[in-house]
């Protein structure tokens, strides 16, 4: 399985983190992460369920809870529990295999002298079925005879992260555990079930079923067993578990009694569905999973052919876990900042979604783009009540967003009430994806009320100064989250620019195509009088136009900052805030992001070759690229501007985010930046882009790529590019042959 696995090879303990992290699986609806079957002191076990927050009282903001956990197993060995140290652990692999979601494990334990133990375990959690993961654990003797207590289960009680859970209970019954508990303030009721089987498997292949005793606790419901093995005999655990919850929309649909009756009638439901799922068995539901894997590859896969396997395995590991982390089943979710890899963030959603992976999504898998813009949309009262509540009218996205009702979760007030490019970057989302499916039927039901209400915020937002007759917007903070009361930040002011102007042709557009629609909506919003004041905003909003040196400042005041020796910084041996802390580094010409590198990129067409080249060289020396959002951003600049060895250095060190133990993974994966990386490698390199409403594809491969492949969706067509470094090909695979692509 060439470039298709990420590998630990060797215990690590001080990197248990990480690799839970990087190792994640899941299937948008959970997330598991690959914490070890044993415990460790520094380990973050979690499960966490897609848009399932809760509010502790002690918080200011709502997170995900930690759901109980399935995968610990206890194993001890002549009374010695299992726990690795560099001494007693011989032949360590883990490894996730990206091809089929699959999470291995293999070791030799020593416990004492002349026993030897060879430990196996795999991990699934079904790409097919939302609820469903499995798990087998092989314990063989290797030498000595072993005394074996083997405990696995449910477990519930004392758990990572704050106790978001009440009325928590284990059950038994016909074989079956189960757990039930709900959370504190959102009273989501999680009912977690699992059937586990043990059995002895001898040199000869003969196996004894062996009987597990079940008890369940308040804390935990376990199942466990007691043998004494010989010398090449084998100890075999095989465990298939669902979680669910009263927030799920496919089980409401099947049952409406759960959300009148809650856990009772989850807690039947999901006893009859482990009892199905137990009948048909592991070996079947996984295999179920593998081939729903199997079938993506087939269709997401980017193929690099070259000296490029490192970069081969990094956009695998990025389609990987764009796909375990995105809750595309259901519009009332959206993408966490961590994924569902971790709590970093709070499982809270950014900007990061419609600017680093919408990207996929549109191009890959439209209708889940559709679904995580839909969340947008369910999302406007909380968004219109912002805007009230701040003195706005429209809607006004917060910076931070967690279940469609929550409103502003945003727990650092400063961030919510400056960042404001969040509401334009949704209105570009709506943008990018029309352009790209020309889903009308999306803009009608929901596309256009969320950019008429997002102008609408723009409109009571912008600063008018009478003596020159403009629009300003002031005392914001753009992407670079360094620089603080930026007055016309243009990244903030050309977003600004185009959802007015996207809210006037749709106006007209509605009007004249969809007269039903446009008289719902105006009757609703009052378009007739709304459309005078977008267009007076407009036509007057300043534009920063770029310096005679060809730059395009970041805003009215940061070409003129003072500025410091940045090596230390940039060179990520120290934190700058740490030696000039707040307010001090707002005030100096350094960037934490990439900030009009974005803006190049979102709206290509307005900006020359001139402009992107001299701004790139600019700005890069002063950004310390602290946040992971910033590499893979300069790096397709870098990639645009045609400087192919800065644009692939940049993407090494984007790619390495996650993938090298440089970087801090501890709390989740980097979701942007593996957004960024797949967009580094098919909008960057391989130069795909949608540019004013068309396709173009002019590619800049790095020396050493030979080629690239992969499949996208446009208008209606999928599309089979193949591109190398002076050719570019495309073959329609499916839909209408005539499409048109800007190649120079
Ligand atoms: C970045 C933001 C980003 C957030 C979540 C911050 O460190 O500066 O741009 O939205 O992380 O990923």
């Amino acid at each position: 399985m060439k470039n298709w696995v990420v590998r630990e090879s060797g215990f690590q303990k001080n990197y248990v983190r990480k690799y839970e992290s990087i190792m994640c699986q899941g299937n948008g609806y959970m997330g598991v992460r690959a914490a070890t079957e044993e415990k460790y002191e520094r380990s973050v076990r979690y499960t966490l369920v897609a848009g399932t927050f809760d509010q502790m009282e002690s918080e200011n903001t709502t997170e995900l809870p930690n759901a109980a956990d399935t995968t610990a197993v206890f194993l001890k060995a002549d009374g010695i529990p299992l726990e690795l140290t560099q001494e007693n652990v011989k032949d360590y692999e883990r490894s996730l295999n990206l091809y089929n979601g699959l999470l291995q494990r293999r070791f030799v334990w020593e416990p004492q002298k002349g026993l030897r133990l060879g430990f196996y375990s795999e991990r699934f959690v079904s790409l097919k079925e939302r609820h469903v993961l499995g798990q087998r654990v092989t314990i063989k003797v290797l030498e000595g005879n072993a005394a074996l207590e083997l405990q696995s289960g449910i477990l519930g009680g004392k758990r990572y992260g704050d106790p978001h859970f009440t009325a928590m209970q284990g059950y038994a019954q016909d074989g079956i555990m189960q757990y039930a508990e709900i959370t504190h303030e959102s009273e989501i009721t999680f009912v977690t079930s699992a059937v586990a089987k043990a059995w002895i498997k001898n040199g000869d292949g003969k196996e004894t079923v062996i009987e597990m005793a079940i008890q369940p606790e308040k804390e935990q419901v376990m199942s466990s067993c007691q043998v004494t093995l010989e010398e090449g005999q084998e100890l075999c655990l095989e465990k298939l578990c669902r979680v669910a919850t009263t927030r799920d929309k496919d089980i409401e649909l099947e049952n409406e009694n759960i959300s009148k009756y809650g856990r009772d009638v989850l807690l039947r439901y999901e006893k009859e569905e482990m009892q199905k799922l137990w009948e048909r068995g592991y070996e079947k539901t996984w295999e179920g999973s593998k081939e729903a894997w199997k079938k993506l590859w087939e269709e997401k896969d980017v193929k690099i052919s070259g000296d490029a396997d490192y970069d081969q395995l990094a956009v695998r590991f990025a389609i990987y876990h764009l796909t375990v982390m995105a809750p595309v089943h259901d519009n009332r979710m959206n993408i966490g900042a961590k994924g569902l890899s971790g709590k970093g963030y709070f499982g809270h959603t950014f900007w990061d979604t419609e600017i680093y992976m919408l990207p996929y999504f549109v191009w890959e898998d439209p209708k889940s783009a559709r679904s995580l813009l839909e969340y947008r949309f369910l999302s406007l009262d909380s968004a219109r009540k912002k805007a009230q509540e701040s003195g706005y009218e429209g809607a006004m996205y917060p910076w931070e967003a967690a279940w469609i009702t929550d409103g502003d979760t945003c727990p650092k007030p400063h961030f919510t009430q400056y960042e404001l490019h969040v509401t334009a970057d949704v209105a570009y989302g709506v943008y990018y994806y029309y352009e790209i499916t020309h889903d009308v039927d999306f803009m009608r039901k929901c596309g256009c009320e969320i950019i008429f209400e997002t102008a609408q915020f723009w409109k009571s937002r912008l600063e008018y100064r009478p003596e020159k007759d403009i629009y300003e917007i002031c005392n914001v903070i753009g992407p670079d989250e360094f620089t603080h009361e930026a007055d016309n930040n243009a990244y903030t002011n050309y977003l600004t620019h185009l959802n007015l102007k996207l809210a006037i042709e749709w106006k007209e557009r509605l009007e004249k195509e969809f007269p039903e629609d446009y008289a719902r909506l105006n009757q609703k919003l009052d378009l007739e009088s709304r459309v005078s004041d977008w267009v007076d905003r407009r036509d007057k909003l300043v534009l920063p136009k770029a310096n005679e040196d060809n730059i395009l400042p970041q805003d009215d005041t940061y070409l003129t900052l003072p500025e410091i020796d940045l090596s230390i910084y940039r060179r990520g041996e120290k934190k700058l805030r740490v030696d000039y802390p707040y307010p001090t580094y707002t005030r100096l010409k350094v960037s934490k992001q990439a900030d009009v590198m974005n803006l190049f990129l979102l709206l290509e067409e307005l900006f020359t070759d001139e402009v992107k080249r001299a701004s790139l060289a600019y700005y890069e020396p002063y950004c310390v690229h602290e946040s992971s959002l910033s590499l893979c951003a300069y790096s397709m600049l870098a990639a645009d501007c045609g400087e192919k060895a800065k644009a692939y250095e940049l993407f090494v060190g984007a790619r390495d985010i996650d993938l090298s133990l440089k970087k801090d993974s501890d709390h989740g994966i980097h979701a942007a930046s593996l957004g960024g990386i797949w967009q580094c490698c098919v909008l960057g390199f391989a130069g795909v882009r949608m540019c004013g409403g068309k396709l173009r594809i002019i590619p800049n491969l790095p020396d050493n790529w030979d080629q690239v492949t992969f499949r996208l969706w446009w208008r209606g067509s999928w599309l089979e590019v193949t591109v190398t470094k002076d050719d570019v090909d495309v073959k329609v695979l499916q839909g209408p042959k005539h499409v048109e692509i800007i190649t120079k």
